[in-house]
């Protein structure tokens, strides 16, 4: 272990941190201070299992040594250009390969550093791209309640959290949400994509008809929410959501921050449902979550509207400083390859009865009031301690972590999403830890 790593900083004030309980967490701090493939060293020494691939993005495993290499190689060649009006080979090279495995039509590529900048670059590509055809009326964005799509201020607009939400005024104006997928009353305990729900997608009419197609740029919607507790859609809801997106001259966004590159089993989420979304917002797994990273693809008609007028100018004033910065495209290059050689974009599938069978043999444990699976995720809600809603989750996850499992929770479900590498003897270890856990909470 390097020096580095066995200190203790003995000052935890100036840090503050996101998303998290800071009084709670400095009274009793969770450090990790190294990892590798399946595992985390916290600072005291123990392996922890990783439950989450880190935050859903590690799905490559920890420190993969083609991924470290192509960072320390880049480092030292070229460490930053600048990402306007210059560029450089291997962001061209890394937009192609990405082409290359997203689903067919997804032609073009647009660079960010996270998740909530992708979406805020698709929900502008959108409103944008109508206006680019003169059909500047349509600027509404519908989401849906209970979707999660960053922090950024479009992402919480069209998001449905209400923690997310509620501290931050009147947010961006002229949005609407669907309801959610979420009916435990009919769908509890469902293996895989749930029977019942897909007329909630008829909840858009209702929209159309509320607001009038002509002024509704997008549809936005993770095809199975993540960050909300593991909501799938229901059988045929989003093919019945892209037909009445094209019924009505809709863009449909996918936000695939979470379902890209491999978690359901195939490389992304719109080619398990066998549907195309106009836009598809990326992050976390293009990159291995080594260096932030996140990537915006596009159908051609939707780029191809931007490219006209003078040929000297700028087509989207929309941009980042970082957008396609070398070390991150090294790092994505290297994660590409180590998906390639190992097969993982379509791993979860071999995986995913395995997976489901060991995830359901919970129910009948104490707290478990459902159960929901598809590629390798893995959702187990518990009943709220009354008057005290998370409460139950979040000791759970602290004694995860004193057994030496990372999990996720949130709200009161716990989410599992491990790295794409797991193997079988790990999903066993994984879920008698988790077994024993909620024998052990109160
Ligand atoms: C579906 C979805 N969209 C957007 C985001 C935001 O990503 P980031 O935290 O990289 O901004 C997340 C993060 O979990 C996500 O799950």
């Amino acid at each position: 272990m390097s020096n580095r790593l066995k200190v203790t900083p003995n000052d935890l004030s100036a840090f503050w941190m996101p998303f998290t309980a800071n009084r709670h967490f400095k009274q009793a701090p969770r450090m990790l201070v190294s990892a590798k493939d399946m595992h985390y060293t916290a600072s005291d020494g123990r392996k922890i299992l990783d439950g989450t691939a880190g935050l859903w993005c590690v799905n490559a495993g920890h420190c993969r040594p083609k991924i470290t290499e192509a960072i320390r190689e880049q480092a030292g060649e070229l460490d930053y250009a600048p990402a306007f009006q210059m560029g450089h080979p291997i962001v061209f090279e890394l937009a192609n390969r990405l082409v290359d495995v997203a689903p067919k039509g997804m032609d073009h590529v647009f660079f960010t550093n996270s998740g909530s900048e992708s979406v805020e670059t698709a929900l502008k590509m959108a409103i944008a791209y109508h206006r680019a055809k003169g059909d500047g009326s349509r600027f509404r964005l519908i989401g849906r309640e209970r979707g999660y799509h960053g922090v950024n201020f479009g992402g919480i607009s069209v998001g449905g959290i209400v923690s997310n939400r509620k501290m931050f005024g009147t947010l961006l104006t002229g949005v609407d949400h669907m309801p959610h997928t979420h009916l435990p009353g009919k769908n509890a305990f469902s293996r895989g994509v749930p029977e019942h729900g897909a007329e909630l997608a008829d909840e858009l009419e209702r929209i159309v008809t509320l607001h009038d197609a002509s002024t509704i740029a997008a549809v936005i919607v993770e095809p199975v929410a993540g960050s909300t507790g593991v909501i799938l859609p229901p059988k045929g809801y989003l093919q019945k959501l892209r037909a009445i997106c094209d019924k009505h001259g809709i863009l449909l966004i996918f936000d695939e921050v979470i379902t890209g590159f491999g978690r359901l089993g195939t490389p992304f989420a719109a080619d398990y449902f066998g549907v195309t979304p106009d836009i598809m917002t990326t992050a976390k797994g293009v990159s291995n979550g080594v260096v932030p990273m996140g990537a915006v693809f596009v159908k051609k008609e939707i780029h191809d509207a931007f490219m006209n007028g003078p040929e000297h100018m700028i087509e989207f004033f929309h941009g980042y400083t970082y957008s396609g910065n070398p070390i991150a495209c090294a790092a994505a290059l290297g994660t590409l390859d180590t998906y390639k050689e190992e097969g993982l974009l379509t791993r979860g599938a071999e995986l995913e009865d395995y997976w489901a069978d060991a995830l359901h043999s919970l129910k009948g444990e104490p707290h478990v009031i459902d159960i929901r699976n598809i590629g390798l995720i893995g959702a187990i809600e518990l009943e709220p301690i009354a008057g005290a809603p998370t409460k139950r989750a979040f000791s759970a996850f602290i004694k995860a972590f004193e057994r030496g499992l990372l999990i996720r929770t949130t709200g009161d479900i716990i989410a599992l999403s491990p790295p794409l590498i797991i193997t079988k003897g790990q999903i066993d270890e994984l879920f008698d830890h988790i077994r024993e856990v909620l024998r052990m909470i109160d």
